[in-house]
């Protein structure tokens, strides 16, 4: 997909139906700093952050300048320059089952004016968003939202979970593997371009993940934070016993008793591209002296260090949730981008009040787990599964970690022949399970 997004105009049919509440809807020149500071001041307000200064304004304006960002403008506002509402969104690979990705568009930062919420601009805003992608050619749309919700409306589920882990070290003696390389201390300027290769490397390997930007990376590295939390934060990279860098973590450590002997580590951010790796950053952190505690917020809910450990219930799940939301746009083109555990065929009878996705379906799968999606004309084939469900549905099983079960059970998906749920459970399944480890 393109990212002159200059190409691409604004979508005319949300900008006539906010024409008619005199307002408009414009794609912000992001060239123009005046223009693009003030979008993100308004998108900071939204969120209720402190107002950016021309210091923590500078990065956003030349590390988001590629984004697709658009604002909508109240010109009977006390200040019309500065919009009243304002959503971005870019294109990008998000990872899905058998190591491949398939194309989405990211969309971020959707904030309305709270003096002008409740009148239906996000959703005219969202639906720009979802035609727009439609245009460029995108499989599905994803973002990662405040509160859940919101999205459901408009055909988004969520798709990959999140869980806080809360890991007692006391009782957590490693029984995991001997990691055969090294732990090094090493700058947040060390990391850079390190991190970004090991990010690279492991991409394709977790279903949810999705291409990182520098900006985000010097987020996570904290580069350009205040000089307090600079000071707070450590890094160390893990190199394999042939000295290479396998893997990376962020974290903090801070005493949480009055004895000198109960610290917690924080681990912000930790990623590994081997197995090894993971043994080797993991058992680091769990033998800290004296740290009683560690803690790693917005990780898979599937972490093998609960395996690694003498006592399983040392390693808890303190917050568990949902993360990554998708919402499938083109139904073929996304069923045929990702690769499945066995074969099958099913029939998907999927309803999307939007139109986007809306279509009766014959999903074959082969022996290599292969996929072939045709429109079906007719009768489904005899000894096909088949199910009726909507796209939200859809979308929350397409990475694999959703249980079809569930949603039947939940009465949320329609088998049309039973046993139905057994066999798209068995094809959609991801042995890796799906997980997003930041937010956009
Ligand atoms: C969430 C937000 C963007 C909604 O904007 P808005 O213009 O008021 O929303 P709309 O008027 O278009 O509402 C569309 C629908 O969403 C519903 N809705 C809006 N905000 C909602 C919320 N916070 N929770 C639940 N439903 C919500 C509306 O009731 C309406 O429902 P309907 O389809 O049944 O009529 C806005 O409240 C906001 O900026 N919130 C703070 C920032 C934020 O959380 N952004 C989302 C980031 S992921």
């Amino acid at each position: 997909m393109s990212t002159d997004h200059s190409a691409t105009p604004i979508d005319p049919q949300s900008a006539a139906r906010l024409g008619t509440d005199g307002l408009r809807l414009e794609l912000v020149d992001t060239a123009d700093t005046t223009a693009f500071g003030r979008w993100l001041t308004a998108e900071a307000r939204g969120f209720y952050d402190s107002t950016p200064t021309p210091e923590t304004l500078a990065p956003q304006l030349t590390g988001l300048a590629d984004r697709r960002s658009t604002g909508v403008y109240d010109d009977s506002a006390a200040d019309p320059s500065t919009p009243v509402a304002t959503v971005s969104a870019w294109p990008t690979a998000l990872t899905v089952p058998g190591r491949r990705s398939v194309p989405a568009w990211a969309i971020s930062a959707v904030t309305v004016s709270p003096t002008h919420r409740r009148r239906g601009i996000a959703r005219v805003m969202l639906e720009a968003e979802l035609r727009t992608a439609t245009t460029l050619g995108a499989s599905l749309a994803i973002l990662t939202v405040s509160e859940a919700t919101i999205y459901s409306r408009y055909g988004f589920a969520p798709a990959a979970m999140k869980a806080d882990w809360r890991i007692d070290t006391r009782r957590a003696r490693w029984t995991g593997p001997a990691a055969s390389g090294r732990v090094h201390f090493v700058t947040a300027e060390d990391l850079r371009e390190v991190s970004t290769d090991i990010v690279e490397r492991t991409r394709l390997g977790v279903p949810g993940q999705i291409e990182q930007w520098d900006l985000l990376r010097d987020r996570l590295l904290g580069i350009g934070a205040d000089a307090d939390r600079r000071k707070a934060l450590r890094l160390v990279r893990y190199d394999d016993a042939d000295g290479e860098p396998q893997g990376f973590a962020v974290y903090t450590v801070k005493e949480s008793g009055p004895e000198f002997s109960s610290h917690t580590v924080d681990i912000e951010h930790l990623v590994s591209a081997t197995d090894d790796a993971y043994a080797g950053l993991w058992r680091y952190f769990l033998e800290h002296d004296l740290v009683t505690t560690v803690t790693a917020p917005l990780r898979s809910v599937d972490e093998p260090v609960a395996w690694q450990v003498a006592d399983i219930r040392a390693a808890h799940r303190v917050d568990q949730h949902d993360h990554l939301w998708t919402r499938i746009l083109n139904v073929a083109a996304a069923l045929e981008g990702r690769n499945y555990a066995g074969p099958a065929s099913i029939v998907l009878d999927v309803d999307d009040a939007l139109g986007f996705a809306d279509c009766l379906v014959l999903l074959e799968i082969d022996a290599e787990g292969v996929a072939t999606v045709t429109d079906l004309d007719g009768e489904a084939p005899l000894g096909a599964a088949a199910l009726s469900l909507s796209v939200n549905e859809l979308s929350a099983l397409y990475l694999g970690g959703m249980s079809v079960g569930s949603l039947v059970r939940a009465g949320r998906i329609t088998e049309l022949r039973p046993g139905s749920a057994d066999v798209v459970d068995h094809a959609f399944h991801s042995t890796v399970t799906p997980w997003l480890g930041f937010w956009f």
